[in-house]
């Protein structure tokens, strides 16, 4: 499975693609508003670092505007994929945008029929937030299952992006479905390290180090 990493924050990028652990970036409005940046600046920035796809958002509704704004983003640079919301007027930019040669994230996903017209409209990643149904007694790891069954019955070449992940343990579910990808924030990629046996088991070998007096260097 793929990390990406969902922030528009540099230093986090930074640290984690230093350590191999980033294969692309996503970035939302919200976490565009949040860095205090400019959209096409920190989006230029992120794209100098990383290697693999940036996804990077439009804020217009019509499909003429979104198409505007979707190439623009897309002069970026050529890691650039345009993140559209799941409406019809964010489908249709999808499709003029991947016939283009564009790779398009549709985004704001939440149930299988969403999924399956993404992939029709040729998207390059589909985004299942996951956290949001967690947050409404719904099961986002159903449904990355759910689109899983659907594009394999058809061969849909879409990937699954799974998205608005709150926990380490929804990164382990979904490699274990077989999500393509998963992005979520540094922090959760960094708590995939954390184990209390680990801690524990750590602070015993330090105290039986620290008394037989071992020295490595
Ligand atoms: O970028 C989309 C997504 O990952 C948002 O997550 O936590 O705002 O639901 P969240």
């Amino acid at each position: 499975m793929k990390f990406f990493v969902d922030t528009a924050e540099i230093d986090q990028i930074k640290e984690l693609n230093d350590l191999g652990m980033v294969d692309g970036v996503t970035t939302n409005p919200s976490l565009i508003a949040k860095s205090g940046r400019d959209i096409l600046e920190v989006t230029k920035e992120i794209c100098d670092i990383v290697a693999g796809p940036v996804s990077a958002e439009v804020v217009a509704t019509e499909a003429d505007a979104m198409l505007v704004e979707g190439r623009k983003l897309a002069k970026i640079a050529d890691n650039i994929a345009v993140k559209v919301p799941l409406t019809w007027a964010g489908l249709k930019t999808c499709k003029t945008l991947s016939d283009e040669g564009t790779m398009v994230n549709v985004t704001l996903c939440f149930s299988a029929n969403q999924a399956l017209l993404a992939a029709k409209a040729g998207a390059t990643f589909i985004s299942p937030f996951i956290g949001r149904l967690d947050d409404l007694n719904m099961d986002g790891l159903e449904l990355i299952e759910d689109i899983r069954t659907i594009y394999d019955n058809y061969g849909y070449e879409t990937q699954i992006l799974a998205a608005s992940i709150r926990s380490a343990n929804h990164m382990s579910e979904c490699a274990k479905i077989g999500a393509d990808v998963a992005t979520a924030p540094a922090s959760v990629i960094k708590a995939m390290a954390n184990h209390v046996l680990t801690d524990k088991g750590l602070a015993a070998f330090l105290a039986d180090a620290d008394k037989a007096g071992i020295k490595i260097v």
